[in-house]
């Protein structure tokens, strides 16, 4: 018999993967090219010639394959921290840095290294539904703080009375899966300050898969400028298109209470979770390639291809400025309903309810050009009987 917690938490979590299987049914009776697929964060770009000339340069070498430091490779923590010093203006180095397998291996890292049972980590709804498994993982208990509602944007206020003596963290995501949002910084030094105002370390946990992936010159702010208590996680599965070869990083301020005891937990989870080490080839990969971001231009056409499509068919959209997603909001409160209806037209997207928040929808644009052009008759199809 499994366990009963993992039980229930099949239950909880199968509902993307139940889309795209749905989909794939779709596609095999009505053909891929008649489907209209928006359920899966999958990076559509291959990786570019020059990270795949890098692997090629580098399977041979010898050593490559070897275990190593569980923190990662010295040489290449020190171009991370490097980079990120540039980047940030906080002056880090190679022992501020962990390398993890991608931001998921990062958050349960972090999350393992800090939480005693019963510790709240607050998240800002919608948000990425992982959060609760990994934070459950290690004993803590999320807490979901709605976002403003249009702009998506840190509610300060709304975080700060849900602190309790409990709350350890909070994890922030920005640009923001599933919203597209990109918390600008006066917020996040509105909210530094409520920190600062806790009697106690509140960790910030910034979870930025896509922090390369944003359009018309918006910039990210620097995390580890802005919170003392600061956390990034970082990923190469959207900006290198990597998603499966599993790297990453976690940095820790300087400005980080107890930084090197939590810098040890952290070595010590990354082993003990069972990664080890992040990947080894990986790692070297990656180090040549800190700045690049396959793709970009390609997603920006697809989200303005997109956003168009659905202002057309008549769904309310805010445009995002980053990552590869859309999130409008269902013309029904139900948006399971109104997911189940969008199938009967060959379109597959999932309900903003996964995200911890009901009506509204969340699409992936990662995608096709072509089913994002091809699915506009569709969508204004599905619309009709809601306008
Ligand atoms: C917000 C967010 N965090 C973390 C992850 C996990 O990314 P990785 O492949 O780097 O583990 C994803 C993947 O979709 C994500 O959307």
């Amino acid at each position: 018999m499994i366990s009963k917690k993992v039980e229930d938490n099949l239950q909880k979590s199968s509902w993307i993967r139940a889309m795209f299987e749905q989909g794939m049914q779709l596609k095999k009776q009505f053909g891929e090219e008649n489907v209209f697929d928006f359920s899966l964060g999958n990076p559509d770009p291959e990786p570019s010639e020059g990270i795949l000339a890098t692997m090629e340069s580098l399977v041979r070498v010898p050593g490559i394959h070897k275990y190593m430091s569980n923190a990662g490779f010295q040489d290449v923590r020190e171009k991370v921290a490097e980079h990120a010093s540039n980047e940030s203006q906080v002056e880090v180095t190679a022992n501020h840095v962990v390398m993890v397998n991608g931001a998921a291996g990062g958050l349960n890292v972090v999350l393992k290294s800090i939480l005693n049972p019963g510790d709240e980590v607050i998240v800002i709804a919608p948000y990425f539904s992982e959060y609760k498994f990994y934070t459950e993982n290690h004993g803590g208990v999320v807490v979901p703080v709605p976002a403003q509602a249009g702009s998506f944007n840190l509610d300060v206020e709304a975080i700060k009375n849900a602190i309790t003596d409990k709350t350890k963290a909070i994890i922030l995501n920005s640009p923001n899966n599933p919203t597209g949002t990109v918390y600008d910084e006066k917020t996040l030094n509105d909210l530094s300050n409520v920190l600062d105002g806790v009697g106690h370390a509140v960790y910030v946990i910034s979870d930025e898969p896509y922090a390369k992936i944003v359009y018309d010159g918006v910039c990210v702010p620097a995390i580890l400028k802005i919170f003392k208590n600061s956390i990034v996680i970082n990923s190469f599965s959207k900006s290198l298109a990597l998603p499966g070869e599993r790297i990453g990083f976690c940095i820790v301020s300087p400005n980080c209470e107890d930084v090197n005891l939590l810098l040890q937990a952290m070595i010590f989870a990354n082993r003990t979770l069972g990664f080890v080490n992040a990947p080894s080839l990986m790692q070297r990969v990656i180090a040549e390639h800190l700045d690049e971001v396959v793709g970009l231009e390609e997603y920006k056409a697809k989200r303005d291809a997109l956003y168009d499509v659905l202002v057309d068919a008549g769904f309310e959209c805010r445009k995002p400025e980053g990552a590869f997603y859309m999130f409008p909001k269902s013309p029904i409160p139900d948006d399971s309903e109104f997911a189940k209806e969008a199938l009967k037209y060959n379109i597959v997207l999932v309900g903003g309810t996964g995200f911890g928040y009901p009506g509204y929808l969340r699409l992936s644009y990662c995608i096709s050009m072509d089913t994002i052009v091809n699915s506009r008759k569709a969508f204004k199809e599905l619309m009709k009987k809601y306008r």
